[in-house]
């Protein structure tokens, strides 16, 4: 098919404008105000059994593996289910052990990525069940899968993902909260979570006008050999994310650190030609998050903090809007997308089509 740009210089920037329109999809007609939860009608999963599964594992490759570390993030919190994500690339050639009370869920938004398809085939001949987080409808994985959750982000075709990560992130917070609902989360903690996710567009609009400082922002940075992208537990995989979004675009060197590690060795690389991106949301580690930047500023490191209050050890901070603490890494991601788009954009990168790089991976 052929879709054309709507007035944009590049799809990557038509799908970034799209965020609030996707994000609305997801969540169309899905949500249950009565009993504060979500349905999702094609998850085959009845609650009796949900309530037997004893661990989440997540599948998947590149940024929908950064989506599943956020959707673990959410499972363990909202569904208090030990969940972990892993590339799918890895599981599939390390003999894993295939556990029968383990849910299994592949994350892809092509639905055709071969590692993430391999692994659920060899899962689904272990005998396990395996659920899709998928957006191409009739995919590949989405037909493999037992069941599963549409992301709905419409097609994307811009190489890099951006609107169809965001989508997936959401789709992972309405498979954690009707998860929740069966098991642990109260009522009120269910509503709270809603009228969070129903907040979600009209915020996403609210950072996309913020896009001229972000360019700006962008355009100080653009001349850096190298950046470091650090946060901590909800906002780490947001720097993973960010970090591959720039590297992929703009081919400048970015690794992501959990804040935390930074003692335990690459502190040893700050210095003012290394920038660092922080994620510093304003949750119950904000002080931690803090002391992490006050380290870097001690070695003469330039700060960009996305952040929900203006950081006083940041050069510069991109204000984001508060939602739920569940929900702010689904936020605080978009920021970074803009900016590793100008990123590139500055220096003159064939943004749609990054040199080496394939929209999906079809093959080993
Ligand atoms: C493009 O290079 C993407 N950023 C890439 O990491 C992608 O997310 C990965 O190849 C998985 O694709 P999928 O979501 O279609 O399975």
């Amino acid at each position: 098919a052929s879709y054309d740009m709507g007035g944009h210089d590049t799809f990557m920037h038509k799908e970034i404008s799209e965020q609030p329109d996707a994000v609305d999809r997801v969540l169309r007609g899905r949500i249950d105000d009565r009993f504060s939860t979500v349905h999702l009608g094609g998850l085959n999963l009845d609650p009796r059994e949900a309530r037997t599964i004893r661990r989440i594992k997540i599948l998947g490759c590149g940024t929908s593996y950064h989506a599943g570390l956020i959707g673990a993030g959410l499972i363990e919190s909202m569904a208090r289910i030990p969940a972990d994500a892993e590339p799918a690339s890895e599981f599939r050639y390390r003999n894993p052990v295939v556990d029968p009370d383990t849910l299994y869920v592949a994350v892809s938004q092509s639905g055709e990525t071969y590692d993430v398809l391999a692994a659920v085939q060899e899962l689904k001949r272990k005998g396990a069940r395996v659920l899709g987080v998928v957006n191409v409808v009739g995919s590949a994985i989405a037909r493999e899968a037992d069941g599963g959750v549409y992301v709905h982000a419409g097609p994307e075709v811009c190489v890099v993902s951006t609107k169809c990560f965001t989508n997936t992130v959401t789709a992972f917070a309405l498979l954690a909260l009707h998860l929740g609902r069966i098991r642990d989360l109260s009522v009120t903690d269910g509503k709270r979570i809603i009228e969070g996710l129903r907040r979600l567009p009209a915020q996403i609009e609210e950072i996309l006008k913020g896009e001229d400082e972000i360019k700006r922002l962008a355009e100080v940075y653009a001349g850096a050999q190298s950046m470091m992208f650090i946060g901590r537990v909800r906002g780490y995989p947001v720097a993973l994310e960010a970090s591959l979004k720039l590297k992929e675009i703009s081919y400048i060197h970015a690794e992501a650190y959990p804040a935390s590690e930074l003692k335990h060795g690459p502190l040893a690389l700050i210095e003012p030609a290394l920038p660092t991106v922080a994620i510093v949301p304003d949750d119950d580690l904000l002080e931690k998050n803090r002391a992490a930047l006050e380290e870097i500023k001690a070695r003469s490191g330039r700060i960009l903090a996305v952040a929900h209050q203006p950081q006083e050890k940041a050069d510069h901070t991109i204000l984001v809007p508060k939602n739920e603490d569940e929900l702010d890494p689904i936020l605080m991601g978009i920021p970074l997308q803009l900016f590793a788009y100008h990123t590139a954009l500055a220096m003159g990168r064939d943004i749609d089509k990054p040199r080496n790089l394939a929209k999906s991976v079809t093959v080993e």
